[in-house]
């Protein structure tokens, strides 16, 4: 059952779930569901929720106004099983929704909520990317929303059919996001040119690397267009870090211990860029955000640690090489002109084999976008779903 209820502090209907009682426990208000979920709610929280400002929802109270008048006189299952708290320092009495409420005890507020559990894969599991018919895509909501979950599940698929036109990679992008800048330009062509700044820019093959290790924040997804790939060679391949970093958990834990612990200073070099950051080669973050891999090799310049430390810590760096390698984990496919690869550049890592520009064109145009921007339209494409299965306000 769906019904009006107090306003809550973002943009999303609940389904209501009444309480069944309510009791105070010092300065908490514990609130309670008939199945025995509690939330244990401190009374300067349940006063930052009181007010909120009405057109974005966001919070009000500066923090140097909390203080002991913040007072809960009283507190009540309200008759519609919303919770009813009376403020002594004013007398306002507050309504908070039951279903609102209840999506933080069930921990419905993390980052991670409303967004598909990673799936680790090796080439067993992934033969090719998760491949959907891009103009479908495009043109089918409910599609769109399901590619993207697998995006971010498997953190790389591959949409067909698609235009050539040099602005289709920018278009696509832009359906989830904003673009992210880069010093090339919010979208850039890859193809082997005279005198490169950067090995992309070259036909040698790239072994298995993530983008700008150097930046404190690396880009979080890659949107690749393949616009002209006659040339022989050139095929794109693709290894799951996820799935490597968990097999040297469980088979190697000295390599990956030294991967997730030893750090490295990275140096992305030009004649006007100097960026430099200092991260292990596997940084897993924080708990419940994904890992970031810091994999680009040219860019891997210094080891920032002890010395009896480096040894370990090279050795380490050859056996996440050999593996990102090996053909149970890297897989090979060559892109067709309109299709668009797509993937998560702190998580998968990409490589090319060399190709010969005596023999045609190897022409790419790609872009990046922030994790945040496709965690963002996911965890609102999703909840907006959940939310079409409620009956109507
Ligand atoms: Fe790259």
């Amino acid at each position: 059952m769906a019904m009006a209820g107090p306003l809550t502090p973002d943009f999303y209907r609940y389904e209501w779930h009444p309480l069944s009682g309510v009791r105070p426990d010092g300065e908490f208000v514990v609130a309670q569901w008939a199945d025995g979920a509690e939330l244990r709610c401190y009374r300067w929280w349940l006063a930052e929720q009181r007010d909120f400002e009405l057109s974005s929802r966001e919070g009000l109270l500066e923090p140097c106004d909390l203080g002991d008048h913040w007072h809960v006189a009283d507190a009540w299952v309200e008759a519609d099983g919303a919770l009813g708290v009376r403020w002594a320092n004013d007398d306002v009495v507050s309504r908070y929704h039951p279903g609102w409420l209840r999506h933080i005890a069930d921990g419905q507020f993390r980052p991670e909520s409303f967004l598909p559990e990673p799936i680790a894969w090796d080439s067993s599991v992934l033969p090719e990317p998760v491949t959907y018919h891009g103009p479908t895509v495009l043109g089918d909501p409910e599609t769109f929303r399901r590619w993207l979950n697998d995006l971010a599940a498997y953190g790389l698929t591959r949409l067909t059919s698609l235009s050539v036109d040099p602005n289709q990679v920018e278009e696509v992008a832009r359906r989830v996001g904003v673009l992210r800048d880069s010093n090339f330009g919010p979208v850039w062509d890859i193809e082997a040119v005279p005198d490169p700044t950067s090995t992309a820019y070259m036909s040698i093959g790239l072994g298995p690397h993530t983008d700008f290790p150097s930046l404190e924040t690396p880009p979080g997804f890659q949107f690749f267009h393949c616009i002209e790939n006659s040339c022989v060679g050139g095929a794109s391949q693709m290894t799951d870090g996820l799935a490597v970093a968990r097999y040297l958990e469980k088979h190697d834990p000295d390599a990956y211990d030294a991967l997730t612990t030893l750090r490295w200073v990275f140096h992305g070099r030009g004649a006007e860029v100097d960026w430099r950051w200092s991260g292990p080669l596997i940084d897993l973050g924080v708990a419940g955000a994904p890992l970031t891999l810091r994999t680009f090799y040219p860019v891997r310049t210094f080891p920032d640690m002890a010395d009896e430390d480096v040894p370990r810590a090279y050795r380490a760096v050859k056996v996440l090489g050999e593996l990102s390698r090996d053909p149970r984990f890297q897989i090979t496919y060559k892109l067709e002109p309109g299709d668009i690869s797509i993937f998560d550049n702190r998580r998968v890592q990409h490589a090319r084999e060399p190709f010969e520009t005596a023999t045609g064109r190897r022409l790419f145009r790609g872009c990046y976008i922030n994790s945040d921007d496709i965690y963002s339209k996911l965890r609102v494409l999703n909840r907006r779903a959940q939310e079409s299965k409620l009956a109507p306000a």
